[in-house]
């Protein structure tokens, strides 16, 4: 779908050295992309982004109210990354912006680490490594095993859970998940009831819930305690999951035979900071400073997820993906080609009784035959995608912005 403007007038400025293949796909576009290998501050911030349509960061970029409203020509933003608490979300869905993540793109590289631990904790393969790197000749079988026949228990059979269950099966492990949904299980994949009967049936426990009420401490003492004496538990998901201390003492004590952590209760906000826990120094405990979804594959991906989705919008305004406006997907009407190809206008707007009456008004009064639409409403907002014939739209356009309730109209040919 054309744009309303010609494409290399659309500028897209990328911080913090996204992967470069979004960039080239995005340059492929036709767009004019800009990018900058570092994350900015202050003026050099809004001197590099404000007059952009597109601005893509990753964590470290924080796109506030204020740098949202000092970006007049801003359509949408991408995060390069999983999560989006870098962008004021509110700021920027009452401008009419969306902004689009890419939750799922990491998914095999967590559940790869996820594998490794495994298999270097049944061989306490980190212990006896730095024991010889402190020159300890410590060769034993003692407290070593195949993973071949063990059971993995996973809570959370998810993208990343349901993943490892097929990669750990292909190990010869058996595989057995408990979710709060009902899942289909994948290969022989076995479904517990509970949470207990999971705990109680394990050879190693490994974690892949989100962060909500239902999951905070979900494996504290009571837990460990349900779980046979000699299990290996791993929390690749989010820190606020384990009872970090309780853990600790398990494995001092012997119940546990290990551990591997990913993530922690409070994570330092930058590379090369100082970081404490009491995890530190425990026998055959792996930590590693967030890493699990952080491969170079994982940002390709994320860049090819992020640049095809911004370039939907800017397109054919798709919101699908977005996470903080209406998604909103309206296939291109019919194959008319040329001067009576259908114009299709997009409209962000306060959600109250009466918007889209008062455009349909606008269209008809104008004797524009509307030959598609697709309308949904999120919280406060609403967001219309309406394809017309080609007369009269830009007038359209206009009518619907002087609309009390609109937010911001735009018009593709
Ligand atoms: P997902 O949303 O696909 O799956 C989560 C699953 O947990 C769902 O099936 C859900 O029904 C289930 N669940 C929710 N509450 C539960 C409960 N109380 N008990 C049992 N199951 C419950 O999420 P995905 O993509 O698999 O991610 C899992 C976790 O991994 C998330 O916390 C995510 O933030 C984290 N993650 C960590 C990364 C890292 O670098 N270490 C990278 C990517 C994700």
């Amino acid at each position: 779908m054309k744009t309303s403007f010609p494409k290399d007038q659309i500028e897209i400025v990328l911080l913090e050295g996204t992967h470069q293949d979004g960039t080239e796909q995005l340059r492929g576009e036709g767009f004019n992309v800009r990018t900058h290998g570092g994350a900015l501050q202050g003026d050099e911030l809004i001197g590099f982004i404000g007059r952009a349509h597109i601005v893509g960061v990753r964590s470290k970029t924080h796109l506030t109210d204020e740098l949202i409203k000092n970006c007049p020509r801003l359509l949408a933003v991408g995060c390069f990354c999983a999560g989006t608490n870098q962008v004021e979300l509110g700021s920027a869905s009452m401008r009419g912006i969306p902004v689009f993540n890419s939750p799922f793109s990491n998914t095999r590289s967590v559940a790869e680490l996820t594998i490794a631990e495994i298999i270097a904790l049944h061989r306490k393969l980190t212990h006896r490594s730095h024991a010889l790197h402190l020159g300890t000749w410590d060769k034993s079988a003692a407290g070593s095993h195949e993973v071949r026949g063990k059971v993995l228990g996973i809570v959370g059979y998810g993208h990343i859970g349901s993943q490892l269950s097929v990669l750990a099966e292909s190990l010869g492990m058996r595989v057995m998940f408990f979710d709060t949904a009902s899942k289909l299980p994948l290969g022989n994949a076995m479904v517990a009831g509970s949470l207990e009967e999971l705990l109680g049936s394990c050879d190693v426990l490994s974690i892949h819930v989100p962060d909500n009420e239902s999951t905070r401490n979900m494996i504290g003492k009571k837990q460990i305690s349900q779980m046979r004496k000699g299990v290996c538990v791993i929390n690749n998901a989010r820190g606020t999951v384990v009872d970090l201390v309780a853990l600790r003492d398990a494995i001092d004590s012997g119940h546990l035979s290990g551990a591997a952590i990913d993530v922690f209760p409070d994570e330092p906000s930058r590379a090369g900071e100082s970081f404490t826990s009491v995890m530190q120094g425990a026998e055959n405990v792996i930590l590693t400073p967030h890493v699990g979804g952080s491969t170079i594959e994982a940002q390709q991906s994320i860049s090819l997820d992020i640049a095809s989705k911004l370039a939907r919008f800017i397109n054919a305004g798709t919101t699908t993906g977005a996470v903080n406006v209406p998604e909103v997907d309206l296939p291109e009407q019919g194959t008319v080609e040329g001067a009576n190809r259908p114009h299709r206008v997009l409209n962000f707007h306060r959600n109250v009784p009466g918007v889209l009456g008062k455009i349909h008004e606008a269209a008809a009064d104008l004797g524009v035959n509307i030959t598609g639409e697709y309308l949904r409403t999120r919280d406060q907002l609403g967001y219309l995608v309406l394809d017309a014939d080609p007369s009269s739209t830009e007038i359209l356009r206009d009518r619907i912005n002087e609309i009390d309730e609109s937010i911001r109209t735009r018009l593709l040919w």
